[in-house]
This record gives structure tokens, C-alpha cells and sequence, in this order.
């Protein structure tokens, strides 16, 4: 299977922050800016793939700064890792203030994607050509994310199998919280 670079795939969606997309302190829904995260990704991930592909995980969705009614939004989304049948697509959202210019990162997120066959079924993706030192270094990120979830997931099911509540529940005295339940 012949290599596809990271340029092959990037993709880039504006929208205009209409009213209707706002909550109501005002501000750009989150669920909006997540459907737009999703979209971009699909387009880049089955533009690299060839093939219709679905979401398996949204990592790290920080919003670092709020969205403004009036804003152009822009998503910038690129491969930065392929697996078998997975690719991890990371996006950069930028929303920008169309009187002066300015420009504001307002977060970055990474979302796992598969791509799926005529069966319905996983199928292979075409191998990452790795361009420049960029591409590389975001292949090697994104393989140290990867193992830091796994090591995570390992990690909290084995804390837990710990979380005995009767027991741990003396853990909650110092919370903002109030146990109501009978306890022995
Ligand atoms: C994604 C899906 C196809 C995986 O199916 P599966 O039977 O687990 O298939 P596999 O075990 O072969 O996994 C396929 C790939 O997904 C990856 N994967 C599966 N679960 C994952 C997770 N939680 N996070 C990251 N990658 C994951 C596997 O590592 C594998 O990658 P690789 O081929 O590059 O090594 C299946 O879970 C699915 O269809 N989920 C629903 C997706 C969907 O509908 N999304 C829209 C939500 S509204």
C-alpha cells in the first residue's frame, strides 16, 4: 500500500459564528465546536484513508479561551499517526475577530478515527509519509499519547478494583459533597 503524506489529507473548515450558535451567557456553544472538530476530522481522516471512516475517541478537549458570537472560526486538522485501521487526527482551532484581526488559539484536540470497509468492517489505511521534521515529531507525540492512555486506562481500572465505598467513603469527608446514605 503506497504511503500518503500528511499534506495529502490536511484540511481546514471556517464557519462563522452565527447567534443561534450561542449559549445564553452569550458565548459559542461547546457542542458546536465539537461537531465542527468532528467534521474536520472526518474529512482529513477519510481523505487520508479513502474510505468512510468513524469516531472512536475525542482526547483532551480543553477550551482555553471562549468563542465569541461574530468570530470565524477556523479548524486546521492534519494526520499525525496511523495505525492498522486507526489514525490520530490533530486539530488546531483558531477563532479570529474579523474587526481587528486578532487571532486566538482556543484549544487543540486529537481524535482517534477508523476507517471502515465495504463490509462495514475495519479496514487498512494507507501508511503516513512523514515529510518534514514537523510530520515526525507529531508521529512521535502521538505515540507517546497513546501509550500514556493505555498506561492511564491500566492504570485507574487497577485503582478501581481498590475503591471499596464503605471503606473509602471516610475519603469523602473533606469534599464538597454530603453522604446521605446509611452507613455502618
Ligand atoms: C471503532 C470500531 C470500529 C472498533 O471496532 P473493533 O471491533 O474494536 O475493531 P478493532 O479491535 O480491530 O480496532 C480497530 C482500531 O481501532 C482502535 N481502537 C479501538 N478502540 C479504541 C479506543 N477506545 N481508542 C483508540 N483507538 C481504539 C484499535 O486500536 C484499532 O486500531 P489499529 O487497527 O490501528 O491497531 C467500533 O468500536 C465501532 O464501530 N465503534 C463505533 C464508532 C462510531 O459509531 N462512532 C460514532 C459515534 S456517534
Amino acid at each position: 500500500m503506497q504511503a500518503r503524506s500528511v499534506r495529502h489529507s490536511q484540511a481546514t473548515l471556517t464557519e462563522l459564528m452565527i447567534p443561534s450558535y450561542a449559549n445564553f451567557g452569550g458565548k459559542i456553544h461547546g457542542g458546536i465546536l465539537l461537531s465542527l472538530i468532528d467534521k474536520v476530522a472526518y474529512s482529513c481522516a477519510s481523505r487520508h484513508a479513502g474510505n468512510y471512516c468513524v469516531t472512536v475517541s475525542v482526547d483532551t478537549v480543553d477550551f482555553l479561551a471562549p468563542v465569541e458570537v461574530g468570530d470565524l472560526v477556523s479548524l486546521h486538522a492534519s494526520v499525525n499517526y496511523v495505525g492498522r485501521t486507526s489514525m490520530i487526527i490533530g486539530i488546531r482551532v483558531v477563532a479570529e475577530d474579523v474587526r481587528n484581526g486578532i487571532q486566538r488559539h482556543t484549544n487543540t484536540s486529537y481524535v482517534t478515527m477508523v476507517a471502515k470497509g465495504e463490509d462495514n468492517k475495519p479496514t487498512v489505511v494507507p501508511p503516513l509519509l512523514l515529510e518534514t521534521e514537523e510530520d515526525g515529531r507529531r508521529y512521535l507525540e502521538a505515540i507517546k499519547r497513546k501509550e500514556l492512555k493505555n498506561r492511564y486506562n491500566l492504570e485507574f481500572d487497577r485503582l478501581k478494583q481498590e475503591l471499596h465505598i464503605d471503606v473509602n467513603s471516610l475519603h469523602l469527608e473533606n469534599e464538597r459533597c454530603v453522604v446521605a446514605w446509611e452507613q455502618d
